[in-house]
């Protein structure tokens, strides 16, 4: 079972899945390997531990589409015959930061997951730290769901939740999450291992 990972930037969640991923032999308990990370960013730093983890890392400029008739199609349809490259059983999102188009959904439909950093269904979309503090939350947290159409509303398949604390700071709390969505991604992408 081939795991393909996109990103767009530091690749944290990324790393943690593959460590765990490795530590935990998903090659043996599950058959199942990251093979490829697919950055849409060249400077991405999450690349560099891909590389140097002997993994394909792969870049497909959105930039380079601009000019397109349909710029966000062309991108994914080039984006998807790089993943198809990997026949990837299991499609991982982790910090990708584009909107993908419907027929992308669709051709990945049931094998792609993402996570968010926050607890929906509240605070879909971006600034998610900042509005959960704007708001009086006490609680903030991760969400892993399957990708669907709509952006952050697929089936949720697992939350982390952390305290908001006094003093905290759109940084701080980011912080306090990232952690947790360390444990939390490769947690649900082991469980859902079990069942694909
Ligand atoms: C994470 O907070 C994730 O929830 C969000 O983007 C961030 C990615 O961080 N979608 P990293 O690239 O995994 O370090």
């Amino acid at each position: 079972k081939n795991i393909v990972i996109l990103i767009s930037g530091g690749g944290s969640n990324m790393a943690a899945i593959v460590r765990t991923s490795l530590r935990d032999d998903w090659a043996r308990r599950f058959g199942a390997k990251v093979v490829a990370v697919v950055s849409n960013k060249a400077t991405a730093g999450g690349l560099d531990f891909a590389r140097a983890q002997g993994l394909a890392a792969e870049v497909v400029e959105h930039k380079a589409f601009a000019d397109a008739a349909d710029p966000r199609a062309a991108f994914d349809a080039q984006l998807a015959q790089v993943i198809d490259r990997y026949e990837p059983a299991l499609l991982v999102l982790a910090g990708f930061m584009r909107i993908l188009t419907p027929g992308f959904v669709e051709r990945y439909a049931g094998r792609m997951v993402n996570i968010h950093p926050s607890l929906l269904p509240a605070f879909a979309g971006l600034d998610t730290y900042q509005r959960a503090l704007d708001a009086g939350c006490c609680f903030a947290g991760a969400t892993v769901h399957q990708v669907t159409a709509e952006l952050d509303h697929g089936p949720i398949l697992g939350q982390a939740v952390v305290p908001v604390l006094p003093g905290d700071t759109a940084q701080t709390l980011a912080a306090r999450v990232l952690t947790q969505e360390h444990l939390l991604y490769p947690r649900v992408i082991a469980d859902l291992l079990q069942k694909i």
